[in-house]
């Protein structure tokens, strides 16, 4: 008995020290490492690289459909996996069934796959939301010649998925001022909008994103009417079929990252009406012309800005799980929450005393 409570009185000393200390890196500023899988999943970079590999080899849009994944996570609630969920728990509206991203978005299955097999490797390490993160540099990387960064890592997935606040996206539709103000509200400067637009150097978009705003454009002809011309001849008379018909966003070189898409802004061959605003604001005009005349600074710039893009609000420390199944949040019994997780280290393959206390 005076065993058992000098026991328990150390266990509870135990729990306070070890909580105090998983809280420490929540309370002090959430802090992203490079590495941080090293010790607990050292291969799990490589593992999210081949299964993206894989996949961008049998269709190369699926680079595009990756970045714009970790893009469209980030932008809401912070880059916590929040995109990835299918259903939510209260049965509220996910993200990706909303507009801005069904049908658009693209990647699902491709980060499914990095899940599986990390699954295999390290079960529950590594989040759903690093894997996103990886998964978008390995796509830049597989478009890009030298373009190669590391990734800080250490984001925890979140448990809500807020479909509505996908209205704050940045939409097609969006003058210079509000885009710089969309960016703006999540710490990223106007030149970093600029900076981060040119992942349209890639991809595609559908009809329902340009096509009848570009009539207004080519009113004021702020669009090249040869283009518009191709547009209209690409895009269904019928609005109900928009959205089965896309086109690529450069038109030039869809599947590379270069800064072809800067250089077709000047042109009035910007798609997006948003696109085509950032050569009518003086201030956003230089940095196009300077990414046009210079790739190395852009490539340097893009790195730097995906980078702090995926820093936006992370879920660190005891914030958060990770996400076994990347569409659904864990059942209680299928995460070892964090007290759980603690009462094995603490009792290292005893059962008895437990049961007993
Ligand atoms: C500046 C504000 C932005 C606006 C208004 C915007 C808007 C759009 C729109 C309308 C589409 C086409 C959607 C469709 O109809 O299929 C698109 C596609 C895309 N966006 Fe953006 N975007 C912005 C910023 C970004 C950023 C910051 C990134 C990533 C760093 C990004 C990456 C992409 C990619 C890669 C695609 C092609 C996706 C695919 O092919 O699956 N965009 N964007
Ligand atoms: C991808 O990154 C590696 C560095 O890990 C670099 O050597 C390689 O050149 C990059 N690939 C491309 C296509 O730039
Ligand atoms: C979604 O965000 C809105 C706006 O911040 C908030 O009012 C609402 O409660 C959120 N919904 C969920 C399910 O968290
Ligand atoms: C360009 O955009 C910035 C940021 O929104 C704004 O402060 C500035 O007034 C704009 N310049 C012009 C000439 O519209
Ligand atoms: C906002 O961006 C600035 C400049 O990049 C950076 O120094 C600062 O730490 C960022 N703030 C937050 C809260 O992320
Ligand atoms: C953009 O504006 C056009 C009208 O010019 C409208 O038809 C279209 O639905 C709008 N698109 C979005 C995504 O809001
Ligand atoms: C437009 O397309 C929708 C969906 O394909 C179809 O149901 C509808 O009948 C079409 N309308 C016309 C006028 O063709
Ligand atoms: C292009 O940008 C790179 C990186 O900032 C810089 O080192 C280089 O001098 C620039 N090239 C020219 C021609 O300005
Ligand atoms: C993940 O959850 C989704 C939604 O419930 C389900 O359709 C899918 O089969 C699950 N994936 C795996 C690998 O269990």
């Amino acid at each position: 008995m005076a065993s058992n409570s000098s026991s328990l009185a150390g266990l509870a000393v135990l729990l306070i020290t070890a909580v105090l200390c998983l809280q420490l890196p929540a309370a002090s500023h959430a802090q992203l490492q490079v590495g941080f899988y090293s010790a607990t999943c050292p291969d799990a970079e490589a593992i999210v690289q081949q299964a993206v590999a894989a996949a961008v080899a049998s269709n190369a849009g699926l680079a595009a459909g990756l970045i714009r994944l970790h893009f469209h996570d980030c932008f809401i609630n912070g880059c916590d996996a929040s995109v990835l969920l299918s259903v939510n728990p209260d049965g509220s509206e996910v993200e990706r069934d909303r507009p801005q991203n069904n049908p658009s978005l693209r990647g699902f299955e491709v980060v499914d796959a990095a899940r599986a097999l990390l699954e295999q490797s390290c079960p529950g390490t590594v989040s759903c939301a690093d894997i996103l993160a990886f998964a978008a540099r390995d796509s830049v990387n597989l478009t890009g010649t030298d373009v190669f960064y590391q990734v800080p890592a250490g984001r925890r997935d979140g448990s809500v998925s807020n479909g509505t606040l996908t209205t704050t996206l940045p939409g097609p539709n969006l003058t210079a001022d509000g885009l710089v103000s969309g960016f703006a509200d999540r710490n990223l400067s106007a030149e970093e909008m600029v900076v981060l637009s040119g992942a349209h150097t890639l991809g595609r978009s559908h009809c329902n994103s340009f096509i009848v705003r570009n009539r207004e454009r080519l009113a004021d002809g702020t669009v090249s009417p040869a283009y518009q011309a191709l547009l209209e001849a690409l895009c269904p008379a019928n609005t109900s079929q928009f959205t089965d018909v896309t086109t690529e966003i450069d038109l030039s070189t869809p599947t590379v990252l270069d800064n072809a898409y800067y250089k077709l802004l000047p042109l009035n061959l910007g798609l997006h009406f948003s696109d085509d605003q950032l050569v009518r604001n003086g201030t956003l005009r230089a940095s196009v012309d300077a990414f046009a005349a210079n790739e190395t600074l852009w490539k340097e710039k893009f790195v730097a800005a995906m980078i702090k893009m995926g820093e936006i609000s992370p879920k660190t420390g005891a914030d958060g799980e990770i996400r076994l199944n990347c569409s659904i949040v864990n059942t209680p019994a299928a995460s070892p929450s964090a007290s759980a997780g603690l009462i094995e280290v603490l009792r290292p393959g005893s059962g008895d005393e437990v049961a007993t206390s």
